[in-house]
């Protein structure tokens, strides 16, 4: 075992030194866009019974700065929860549209490239017409519908001891989606494309009074097995992930505990319906097979989840008058990467200081949404200011965990180490022009140069694989896609826009600080500014489409059929 998890950890090092990008060569890829061969992003199975959810358009909500502070009344889980629940999450928010190219869809979830490797799976115990009957659900963002993959019984949950109207999501990821065009790297970009997830989740959960835990101790087989995703082969296969719970918010903690036995009455016996191709050719990335083999997880029964109340008021003082009085829903639905940042605009400095207090405040304690996980692995922000008032171009630090000693001594002896703000640990490094040297570690993206400020999340990295083996490398990569989805939210709420970076000179960014080694890495970089606004959005119902088609007759019968 012991030799088995070392063998484990030196596949993980040498799958991430060998998937850096470099200034002398970027990570290996397929070098060329194979257009013919763009893998479709809309998972449909194929001949599997569809539930059509309502297009809720007009639906009250929350304020955005109430979320993890103000406890949000809960609401039943039904058919029209349950689809405000996706249609805030996971479905298609806006369409773009180029010359000379057919529209393409945005959704809710940011995606590396645009190309959505994820997918999701809901586990519910009883559904509209279908009372108390245990089925397994495939979400279908192009249709928002449910497409039934397989009935499991009769109140499995309830049997569980789940709080009624608690409910599986799984998720799983199309490795294929992203290794078309990123190669060897896509590994990457797919679980930071579920850190992004876990966020769109948590954050809709919470609009609806719902609480959303990570289920630990499930093996990937069995997870794979109860998501139906065993039988699939090949090329276009998914690749369970992880499952989360969704419950009522808990009043007081409850420790929930889930026999093998018990688990194992998911397994679906029959499948309805078959996965759609996506592409006619593939290009085999073995690298991405073998990483994903080796961050395999074991199961540990019996699977045991603590439920317990989340909601903080106490840091409620900070949704402060800075944050608009918008409504939660609105933020989540108008969320876009900007694709060019006006690099004439400058940041408020009230503005900037309350993003950091907010983003220091909820990482450091643990709070809403980064309360999924046990152990917070980000231990520091490296921020290339460009253009925030009052504060000088430069490298700057944020401290999120108790090293500074040990990070001091190991980073270069030059730097200032200044602290800006009084309540923040805040550090100003170096001053130095950033506009070349942002750009330029950022894939020479201009958006790094050209935001407010850009970033990367630096974890710690070789020494928690050493102790909890392989399978912590992907949930480094959660961690850094859930901040990143706080930061798109967080900078819209303040009136900005952000861009996820996940292409990047790995080494060239720990040169700057001077990370020699693998004890820590930046695994995700982002950036903040003034968005030069994409005319490409159309500004329509992003399902326009659907309601035409809905309403002719049959529609879902006639997919049904395949
Ligand atoms: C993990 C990740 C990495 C990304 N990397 C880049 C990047 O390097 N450069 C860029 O311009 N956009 C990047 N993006 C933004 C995506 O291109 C964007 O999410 C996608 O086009 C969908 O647009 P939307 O975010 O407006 O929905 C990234 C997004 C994610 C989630």
């Amino acid at each position: 075992m012991e030799k088995n998890i070392r063998l484990g950890d030196n596949i993980v090092f040498d799958y991430h030194q060998r998937t850096k990008h470099r200034l002398e060569a970027y990570a290996p890829s397929p070098m060329f866009l194979d257009w013919e061969n763009e893998p479709f992003p809309f998972r449909i199975y194929e001949g599997s019974p569809k539930i059509g959810l309502a297009l809720i358009k007009e639906s009250g909500s929350s304020y955005f700065g109430s979320l993890g502070t103000e406890e949000i009344p809960t609401k039943p889980l039904d058919e029209q929860t349950l689809s405000l629940f996706l249609l805030d999450s996971l479905s298609i928010s806006a369409w773009k549209r180029a010359p000379g190219l057919s529209p393409w869809s945005l959704r809710i979830n940011p995606s590396s490239g645009n190309l959505h490797p994820t997918e999701v799976y809901l586990i519910i115990d009883s559904l509209g017409k279908e009372q108390n009957e245990t089925a397994l659900y495939h979400y279908c963002p192009l249709f928002h519908c449910l497409e039934k993959r397989a009935t499991l019984g009769k109140n499995l949950l309830a049997d569980f001891g789940l709080p009624a109207q608690g409910f599986f999501v799984g998720i799983s990821s199309i490795y294929w989606r992203e290794s078309w065009k990123y190669g060897e790297r896509a590994y990457r970009y797919c679980q930071l494309d579920i850190g992004h997830v876990l966020g769109t989740i948590r954050f809709s959960a919470s609009l609806l009074g719902w609480e959303s835990y990570l289920v630990e101790g499930i093996g990937t087989e069995l997870l794979g097995s109860i998501l139906g995703l065993a039988s699939q082969e090949g090329p276009e296969k998914e690749y369970p992930e992880i499952l989360l719970l969704i419950v009522p918010l808990q009043k007081k903690s409850v420790e929930l505990t889930i026999e093998e036995e018990k688990l194992k009455r998911l397994i679906p016996r029959t499948l309805f319906g078959h996965p759609n191709s996506l592409s006619k050719e593939h290009f085999p990335w073995p690298e991405i097979e073998k990483i994903a083999a080796v961050c395999q997880r074991t199961s540990f029964f019996p699977l045991k989840i603590k439920l317990a109340k989340t909601i903080s008021p106490s840091h409620s003082s900070l949704t402060s008058s800075l944050v608009r009085q918008v409504y939660a829903r609105e933020i989540i639905h108008q969320r876009r990467s900007a694709q060019a940042m006006d690099k004439s605009a400058q940041c408020p400095r009230d503005k900037f200081q309350f993003l950091l207090q907010k983003t220091y405040n909820n990482l450091k304690n643990k709070l809403f949404p980064f309360d999924l996980f046990k152990e917070n692995f980000i231990i520091a922000l490296l921020f290339f200011i460009n253009h925030v008032e009052g504060l000088a171009q430069g490298i700057y630090f944020l401290e999120l965990q108790s090293d500074l000693e040990e990070i001091k001594q190991s980073f270069h002896g030059s730097f200032l180490w200044e602290k800006i703000f009084d309540s923040i640990p805040f550090f100003s490094m170096q001053p130095l022009k950033t506009d070349t040297l942002a750009k330029m570690v950022h894939c020479y993206q201009s958006i790094a140069a050209d935001g407010f400020f850009s970033l990367g999340m630096i974890v710690k990295f070789e020494d928690p694989i050493k102790t909890y083996g392989p399978t912590l490398y992907p949930e480094l990569f959660w961690q850094c896609g859930l901040l990143g989805q706080f930061l798109y939210l967080e900078a819209e709420a303040v009136g900005f826009r952000a861009t996820g970076i996940g292409c990047f000179f790995d080494d060239e960014v720990h040169r700057i600080v001077g990370i020699k080694d693998q004890r820590w890495q930046s695994l995700y970089h982002f950036t903040v500014g003034k968005e030069i606004v994409d005319k490409r959005i159309q500004k329509i119902d992003p399902y326009f489409f659907l309601e035409k088609i809905r309403s002719e007759s049959n529609f879902f019968e006639k997919l049904s059929l395949g």
